[in-house]
């Protein structure tokens, strides 16, 4: 166990936060979508840990970060489709997966041995200040054990990582609040591995057709592990009631009985992702017999919403 710090944004934060990551320590940072477990991406200890921190299967490849797409340019091979969507959607909620360049300094670890590398440019002003300290790249899952529900919150860090990592900056509640979309360009035909807030219809103008991978596509992300992003009780989906025992989570007009949460009275689908995974936590009290959803729609950010609450929901290992 370490000491874990909890640090309010300053220009001193930042450059302990950065220091520490030089060190080959750990720093939790909050991004638009979800806070990051940050480590030295050219360090493999550092990588190494965090895989420990997190008890993840270390199959799982990790993103790394960086404060701009010119720094990202050093690590992959762009060509002219993924610099294009580079330069209209970074930074933001994309993940970009291409090939590793020949000179590239992130460690195979992270890339899992892949010879592809996922690399992001968030938007958030506390992660870019911290990327461009550290001045290297930041591997940076979600910083939650893994499987568990992700952080949008400092608060959520500390409840699951106390004791795993050197410091946590605090940067308020994510505004996206689902992990970024990772999109596949290493190949012919772009794919969307994981579903975000940068859907298919945003990109194809730019790209033209992009494939969504589902089961038994090529790339264990955690997205396809059967379970993921879970709390600790049952989840049931498309719910329009909620059974006895049950907790229930409303959307627009399903609202469910007195004292019930809901992700979005408005059914505005911005709003239900930023609620998602802090409704999922405070709905995850002991007594209750499990958490009941009412039905998302299936368009823009609802695709990302509904991919989140199939993984709560999925069988437990
Ligand atoms: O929003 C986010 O992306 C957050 C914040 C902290 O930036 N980070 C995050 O990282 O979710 P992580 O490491 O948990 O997500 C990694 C995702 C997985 O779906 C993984 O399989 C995929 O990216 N991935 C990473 N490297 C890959 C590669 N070389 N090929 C294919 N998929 C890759
Ligand atoms: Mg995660």
């Amino acid at each position: 166990m370490i000491e874990t710090r909890v640090l309010k944004p300053s220009d001193d934060a930042i450059r302990e936060a950065a220091d520490a990551l030089s060190r080959g320590e750990l720093v939790a940072f909050p991004t638009e979508t979800v806070y990051g477990l940050g480590g030295d991406a050219t360090d493999d200890r550092a990588v190494a840990r965090i895989f420990e921190a997190k008890a993840r299967p270390s199959f799982n490849p990790l993103i790394s970060h960086l404060p701009d797409p010119e720094s990202a340019f050093d690590h992959g091979m762009f060509d002219d489709r993924a610099r294009m969507i580079a330069e209209a959607f970074w930074p933001g909620p994309l993940t970009l997966v291409v090939p590793r360049r020949g000179d590239c300094r992130i460690s195979l670890l992270a890339s899992a041995g892949l010879d592809t590398v996922a690399l992001r440019v968030p938007s958030h002003p506390l992660a870019s200040a911290l990327l461009a300290a550290a001045g290297r790249p930041i591997a940076a899952p979600s910083a939650n054990p893994s499987g568990r529900v992700s952080p949008t919150t400092a608060e959520h860090v500390l409840a699951g990582l106390d004791g795993r990592v050197s410091i946590i900056l605090d940067g308020g509640p994510c505004s996206v609040g689902l992990e970024s979309t990772v999109l596949d360009l290493s190949e012919e035909a772009p794919t969307i591995l994981r579903p975000g807030a940068v859907t298919a219809d945003m990109l194809e103008p730019l790209i033209g057709a992009v494939g969504v991978a589902g089961h038994g596509a090529k790339i264990a992300a955690p997205g396809m592990l059967e379970s993921h992003y879970a709390p600790g009780l049952p989840v049931r989906l498309d719910a329009t009631a909620p059974g006895p025992g049950e907790l229930f989570l409303g959307f627009g007009t399903v609202t469910g009985p007195e004292g019930s949460e809901t992700l979005s009275a408005q059914g505005d689908l911005t709003e239900a992702a930023a609620n998602l995974f802090a409704l999922l936590r405070s709905l995850d009290r002991p007594g209750a017999t499990g958490i009941a959803v009412a039905p998302i729609p299936e368009t823009g950010l609802g695709i990302a919403i509904n991919n989140r609450l199939r993984r709560a929901a999925a069988p437990r290992a």
